[in-house]
């Protein structure tokens, strides 16, 4: 007998894959892979292959019938679908079936879908999780993390750098263009969000030793937009580079430009021309999450320099997916009930702390002077 019992829905995705993996490491849960296509469900559940703690399951995001069949008597489920359409078919089944929720999807919708149904949730004492993963995720963890380090912490900023050379699918490059093209560059000074100019925008980031000082651009996050005023930072921005130049400069210009002609205009050149691009050139693999910040009292000196570097992002999601999830089924959540958004709910120190035991450590540099002048975008 499994003591516990985890649902992944989206299981045969690349992010649903590796959190069905790290979760047979790393729990003792009896996982059901869950999904539209039950042929590639066997075939995954063959693939990792532990009889006994891996079932297959029909389960359509947008069928509630097949949701409440298949959630009922789970302890969690885990969304990796990307069914951001059907969040309140999932979610809807996850109260009636009396089960907690995670999430790694990325965009605002989701989170404004679920606290639709936060009274239903309250009521049904169930926690949800949002926003699960390595960014978002343990991103703004990281920026707290970094906040108790500081006796006042007064300048911030977080980046995401990743490469494309492990995605698989076109369609995955569209979920990322449309992110993009919806998104608004924004930076938090003088207390307040700004919006920035396409022209203004682009800082230098240290992203690390494998991808180096790089370009970034700002993005509207709600994973940390309620952090620089909950941590009464001078200076905030939540930034996003990828691995190859050529890709962020279509990301934003040539995307945005042709997006206002016409919907998904060239996305299918685009998506082909990046995908080619990272396969090609020798960029990095993976990704790093990266936080910068500075203040007075810290207490290893003027800066800090945090790090997380991953060689296989996917992995990364799955191992940040898994470190919460386990917490969650080892209650330390107790009490916590309704829409929280992962970041903001984990205990930082314990969660960076759980991931570093995980294989994914955070690495942590000082230095005895403040960040330079003018780091901050404009
Ligand atoms: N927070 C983070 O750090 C982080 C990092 C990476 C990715 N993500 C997010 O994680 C999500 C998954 O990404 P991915 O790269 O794994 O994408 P993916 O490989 O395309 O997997 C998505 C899966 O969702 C399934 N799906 C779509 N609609 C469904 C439905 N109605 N019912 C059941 N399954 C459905 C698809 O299966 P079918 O074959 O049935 O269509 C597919 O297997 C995305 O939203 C992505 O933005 C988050």
């Amino acid at each position: 007998m499994h003591s516990n019992k985890v649902f992944v829905l989206g299981a045969y995705g690349q992010v649903g894959r590796s959190v069905c993996r790290v979760l047979l490491e790393h729990t003792d849960a009896a996982i059901t892979l869950g999904g539209r296509r039950i042929e590639k469900l066997e075939s995954l559940a063959q693939a990792i292959n532990k009889p006994g703690r891996v079932t297959a399951c029909f389960a359509d995001a947008c069928q509630p019938e097949s949701l409440n069949a298949a959630f009922r008597g789970m302890d969690l489920v885990i969304l990796t679908a990307t069914a951001r359409n059907c969040i309140e078919h999932v979610s809807r089944a996850c109260i009636e079936c009396g089960c907690d929720y995670m999430d790694t999807l990325e965009t605002e919708d989701v989170v404004l879908a679920l606290r639709k149904l936060e009274p239903e949730m309250q009521r049904a004492g169930r926690l949800f999780m949002t926003q699960c993963g390595l960014s978002p995720g343990v991103s703004a963890a990281m920026v707290r993390h970094a906040h108790g380090a500081f006796s006042r912490l007064r300048r911030a900023r977080v980046a995401t750098a990743f490469s494309f050379q492990t995605i698989e699918r076109k369609e995955q490059v569209y979920d990322l263009f449309e992110f993009v093209v919806k998104n608004k560059p924004m930076v938090y000074r003088d207390g307040e969000w700004r919006r920035q100019s396409l022209s203004e925008d682009c800082v230098v980031i240290d992203c690390g030793p494998r991808f180096g000082r790089r370009h970034a651009f700002p993005l509207d996050m709600i994973e940390t937009r309620g952090l620089p005023a909950a941590l009464n930072l001078e200076s905030f921005g939540h930034y996003v580079t990828s691995a190859n130049r050529f890709v962020d400069l279509a990301a934003r210009r040539l995307l945005t430009t042709l997006y206002r002609i016409k919907p998904r205009l060239g996305w299918a050149v685009l998506a082909a021309l990046s995908l080619w691009l990272a396969k090609t050139q020798r960029e990095p693999c993976g990704g790093a999450v990266v936080v910068e910040a500075d203040g007075d009292g810290g207490r290893g000196g003027r800066s800090l320099h945090l790090l997380i570097d991953v060689e296989d992002n996917y992995l990364g999601v799955g191992q940040a997916v898994v470190v919460v999830a386990r917490q969650c089924l080892a209650d330390v959540f107790r009490g916590k009930v309704g829409v929280h958004i992962m970041g903001e709910l984990v205990d930082p120190d314990r969660t960076l702390a759980d991931l570093a035991a995980l294989g994914v450590p955070c690495r942590e540099a000082w230095r005895t002077t403040p960040l330079a002048d003018g780091w901050q975008a404009r």
